[in-house]
């Protein structure tokens, strides 16, 4: 079988500090990646790229500042693997107890999770499409990050539900385009994963969360969801698809 080998390759993961990107950015550099870690906590991404050691390192990006996406890739040589974890979530109704929803808001949601997503990868993809093929013609694999609320967006969630779907659809034309270069674009739609993101939530909301995951009945951990993108990474026929990974949840209207 042919697959992207991990071990040797340079790997960038926005919103690397934390949560999901944390355990792929440990994932990678495991199987031997040099892995670049960007996000805009500072504190978090220097220990997590000390704690990995010498192939890891960290650059504080913002996502949404074109100029960091543009430094942070330009810093690097190559680049084979990019995931893109880095996200915010809102919760808002349209018309809640204080008026009507934030368009601010909507606009920050938008600008990290979606457009956020879009300049790294627009970049990224670039710097992949100079790699020498491997035997297959590949030269690199994209991993985007939506959510399932992409699909089944609670009341309040109408902005994070659209910066993940926008996530969804742009995967296709992505991956079609990037086929001329051998870059494969793939997104992964996690269910509810046990990290800091829901941390803040009291003991009570989280075994009412895990009693709505059909099997297993407990939250992901993000070492599963690195599992997932170590195989994306590795079968070179994944390309071009969203991937649930969500123990069957399909959350309810509220
Ligand atoms: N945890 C879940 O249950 C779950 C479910 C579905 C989707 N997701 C998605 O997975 C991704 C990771 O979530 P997580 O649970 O690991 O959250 P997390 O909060 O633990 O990690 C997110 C990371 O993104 C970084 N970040 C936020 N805004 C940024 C910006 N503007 N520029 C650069 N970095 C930024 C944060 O500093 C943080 O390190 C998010 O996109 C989230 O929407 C999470």
């Amino acid at each position: 079988m042919n697959s992207m080998e991990i071990q040797g390759k340079t790997a960038m993961i926005t919103g690397g500090a934390s949560g999901l990107g944390a355990a792929t950015a440990r994932m990678l550099a495991t199987a031997g990646a040099r892995v670049l870690i960007a996000d805009v906590n500072e504190t978090a991404g220097q220990a997590l790229a000390q704690e990995l050691g010498a192939p890891a390192a960290f650059i504080k990006v913002d996502v949404t500042q074109e100029q960091e996406v543009q430094r942070a890739v330009e810093q690097l040589n190559n680049l084979h693997i990019l995931v893109t974890t880095a996200g915010i979530g809102v919760a808002e109704k349209l018309i809640g107890k204080n008026g009507i929803h934030d368009l601010q808001k909507f606009v920050r949601v938008i600008q990290v999770n979606l457009i956020g997503t879009f300049d790294v990868v627009r970049r990224a993809a670039n710097l992949m499409s100079a790699n020498a093929p491997d035997a297959d013609g590949g030269r690199g694999v994209i991993v985007m990050t939506a959510s399932v609320a992409a699909y089944e967006g609670q009341i309040g969630q109408p902005a994070y539900s659209a910066s993940k779907g926008g996530i969804v659809s742009m995967t296709l034309p992505l991956a079609r385009e990037l086929a001329r270069q051998g870059i494969r674009v793939m997104t992964i739609a996690p269910g509810i994963f046990h990290t800091p993101l829901l941390g803040t939530l009291p003991e009570a909301a989280m075994q009412s969360l895990s009693e709505q995951v059909p099997f297993p009945k407990r939250l992901g951990q993000p070492t599963e969801y690195a599992a997932l993108v170590r195989h994306i990474i590795e079968n070179n026929m994944l390309n071009g698809s969203t991937i649930r990974i969500d123990g069957a949840i399909r959350m309810a209207a509220k």
